[in-house]
């Protein structure tokens, strides 16, 4: 069974709610990858854009196709460890990526909303409560422009 038919046989149930900002569920389908679920496409859209551009430059989990679960709409992503926490340096690390790209990070820490993958310190929220919009206008150009740099959508599935 592929993610894709995984993904469709998910049932989103009160006890995988999450209870953040924006995110509604986080389900885990195998050990890598897990899927998150929104209730508004834009805003599904808007935070998968910002975690490929991220993902692009190695501060954000890989993320799959986009996904619509019954009434809600969400994507695939590589599961973070969360559980470990980040050392003062690989937050400091991460922070200062972050600012570079333009994103906030006022409600970034070493034990919420960033986790280790290979080691690797991320960010594994971008709604914009979290990180703000991001400097992301400059990659949109470019891939206006035809440029690979801009992150680019593996699906229409939804
Ligand atoms: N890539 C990920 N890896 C591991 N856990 C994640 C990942 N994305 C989300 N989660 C889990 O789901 C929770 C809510 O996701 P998050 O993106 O922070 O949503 P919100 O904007 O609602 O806070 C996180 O606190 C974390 O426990
Ligand atoms: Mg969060």
């Amino acid at each position: 069974m592929n993610l894709i038919h995984m993904a469709s046989k998910i049932k989103p149930k009160y006890k995988n709610k999450v209870f953040g900002a924006s995110c509604l569920f986080y389900i885990r389908l195998t050990e890598k990858f897990s899927i998150k679920l929104y209730g508004n496409k834009q805003e599904r859209d808007e935070i998968l854009y910002k975690q490929r551009v991220a993902h692009v430059c190695g501060i954000a989990p890989q993320s799959l196709c986009k996904v619509k679960v019954k009434k809600y709409y969400g994507y695939i992503t590589e599961h973070a460890d969360t559980k470990t926490g980040l050392t003062l340096g690989q937050l400091d690390e991460l922070l200062y990526k972050m600012h570079k790209l333009g994103f906030c990070t006022g409600d970034l820490g070493a034990y919420w909303n960033s986790g280790l993958i290979n080691g690797k310190p991320v960010c594994i929220d971008f709604d914009s409560a979290s990180v703000g919009s991001g400097n992301t206008k400059k990659l949109k150009l470019r891939k206006k422009n035809g440029s690979k740099s801009g992150s680019k959508s593996s699906s229409n599935r939804s």
